[in-house]
């Protein structure tokens, strides 16, 4: 049983990794103040506090740190370059030189937005990131200051789906919550990207860890499909109207950050290195619906309450 300290424990990823975890390690979440209720042990800190990642560390003495803390809305880091800055690239950065100085083995949390997505085919680890925005140039940053100053971490691109604290984060609650509400929505069809249960995502960030792998990998689902079809997939599997999906280009949409047209990730250093391939996305969109049907949604929004 490893002692893993989480940050960004009540976004997407950080609280869905806890849940996969909270049974088999010893789990403690690094929150600003939203999880209230939580039943697993919470470290309370702003982690842009003068002194508070070298703190965390110290009171925690982790084996494993998982960094899924950043400012990871793309449009919201075009009007924050500076915050955008300190988050995804600074603060990784000292989580690095911090893990390498006490022997914390780290995880660090990066991005398929590396990439300028004018690539015809899937892209590899030693493809070269062209990022479009500054959530993208900003991330890429802070993957290579990890990877600098800590050769020995692993730097995770990713891309999941999943149910999230406010019920508002992901993709998936986006087609769900518009679908289910038979509110009009579009979907983008020149956007394609290689979707990933974010609970898979988490188990296969757990395998890397035991196996003691180092370096940058990409840990996306084993799928390509555009964004539209994600949507019509969700429609199909809960049972809405697929035909409520309205097909849209990216080109005529009103986002502020620029966005690539091609996300896709190849994944066969991670499968070649881990002897393992990730669940197919239909495995991970029944277990997204049999989460929906067993109440997993309210459950973690409850921590919150
Ligand atoms: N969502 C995706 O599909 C996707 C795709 C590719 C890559 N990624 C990457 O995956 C990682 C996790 O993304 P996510 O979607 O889970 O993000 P998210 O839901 O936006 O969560 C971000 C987390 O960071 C925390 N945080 C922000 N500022 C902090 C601070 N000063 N001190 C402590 N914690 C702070 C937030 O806490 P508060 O709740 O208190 O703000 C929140 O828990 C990120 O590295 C992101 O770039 C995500």
């Amino acid at each position: 049983m490893a002692r893993i300290l989480i940050t960004g424990a009540s976004g997407l990823l950080g609280l869905n990794f806890v849940q996969e975890t909270m049974t088999s390690h010893e789990i403690i979440a690094v929150d600003r103040g939203k999880l209230v209720n939580a039943p697993f042990r919470i470290l309370t800190s702003d982690l842009l506090a003068p002194g508070a990642v070298d703190a965390a560390l110290d009171s925690i003495r982790p084996d494993w740190l998982v960094n899924c803390a950043a400012l990871a809305d793309l449009d919201t880091c075009e009007d924050n370059p500076e915050l955008a800055q300190r988050l995804n690239a600074d603060l990784p950065a000292q989580f690095a030189k911090a893990c390498k100085a006490r022997g914390v083995a780290l995880v660090h949390i990066s991005t398929d937005a590396v990439f300028d997505g004018r690539a015809i085919a899937f892209y590899t680890e030693e493809s070269v990131p062209n990022p479009l925005s500054v959530y993208a140039r900003t991330k890429l940053e802070g993957e290579q200051a990890v990877l600098a100053g800590n050769p020995d971490a692993i730097v995770a691109r990713v891309n999941f789906y999943g149910w999230s604290l406010s019920g508002r984060r992901s993709l998936s609650e986006f087609f769900f919550n518009n679908l289910s509400g038979r509110k009009y929505m579009t979907g983008f069809t020149d956007v394609r990207f290689c979707p990933m249960l974010v609970n898979d995502t988490a188990r296969m960030l757990v395998k890397m860890l035991e196996k003691g792998l180092h370096g940058l990998y990409h840990v996306v689902g084993p799928q390509a499909m555009s964004k539209y079809q994600f949507g019509v997939e969700i429609a199909r599997r809960f049972g809405f109207r697929e035909s409520e999906i309205a097909p849209k280009s990216i080109n005529t949409s009103s986002l502020i950050a620029k966005r690539s047209n091609n996300l896709c990730l190849s994944i066969n250093k991670l499968c070649t290195d881990l002897d393992d391939v990730p669940p197919e996305f239909s495995t991970g969109l029944n277990e997204f619906y049999a989460q929906f049907q067993q109440g997993y949604p309210q459950k973690i929004r409850s921590y919150a309450q």
